[in-house]
């Protein structure tokens, strides 16, 4: 049984174990609102972490079931009890910190987060967005990335700050925008690189690979070889 705000209820009785063999570190919230298929793959790559809860503002959020899948609890806090964004933004603060969450994970959140909340996470709130930022912020990355004609579009994973898909970034893939594509097959393609790079990322920020530092850029501690690079379209042979 889901719980609400205030109910003490969980979806599961596995909820409370660690739905993984592994020991538990840091303790992450994930706050979803639809399909679920980023969080799917965050389960799916059995992080050495501590899921706390699954927090969705909709009832009919797909990802609801995924996270039941996986034996961790869900929660509703449903935006439309509330009359105002802060109102809603400290209900929601309140459902995670019953958590005490390391790390809170925004995973296809649709709602904007007032400053103050964002302030309250600052350092330890990601996001995911489909596009290589700082092009494309907010909504309809993909049709917006065809109409402008680029040839390499991708995802962006960052810290999240009060301005919107600005935050220091953390990781980013790449794809070529192929001749013909539709925005659902560029969607497509750039998703699948979502559900690599996500986990990855909340991986290095758990094991402390990747932190926000004091100059608000991203530090990594780990090193990386460059590994090619994309040209799109591709270079001819010569
Ligand atoms: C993804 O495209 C993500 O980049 C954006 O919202 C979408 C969520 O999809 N922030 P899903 O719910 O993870 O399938």
């Amino acid at each position: 049984m889901r719980y609400e705000v205030g109910d003490t209820r969980y979806t599961h009785p596995a909820s409370r174990i660690p739905h993984h063999e592994y020991m538990a570190e840091k303790t992450l919230v994930i706050l979803i609102s639809g399909r679920g298929s980023n969080l799917e793959a965050l389960l799916e790559a059995r992080l050495p972490v501590r899921y706390g809860a699954v927090i969705s503002n909709e009832f009919a959020a797909r990802g609801l079931a995924v996270a039941a899948k996986h034996g961790v609890a869900t929660a509703i806090v449903d935006h439309r009890k509330f009359p105002d964004r802060p109102s809603f933004d400290s209900a929601l603060a309140a459902e995670i910190d019953r958590h005490r969450p390391d790390l809170v994970v925004l995973a296809g959140f649709m709602r904007i987060l007032t400053a103050a909340f964002v302030q309250r996470y600052q350092g330890r709130l990601v996001n995911i967005h489909p596009s290589l930022l700082p092009a494309f912020p907010g909504l309809d990355t993909h049709r917006r990335a065809l109409e402008a004609g680029v040839r390499i579009h991708g995802c962006t994973v960052h810290f999240v700050t009060p301005a919107l898909d600005s935050g220091p970034i953390i990781g980013q893939a790449a794809v070529p925008v192929l001749p013909g594509d539709t925005e659902e097959r560029l969607a497509q393609r750039v998703l699948a690189e979502e559900h690599r790079i996500y986990p990855q990322a909340i991986r290095w920020i758990c094991d402390g690979r990747a932190a926000l530092g004091p100059d608000g850029r991203v530090t990594l501690k780990q090193g990386w070889k460059a590994d090619g690079s994309l040209a799109s379209p591709p270079l001819e042979a010569r």
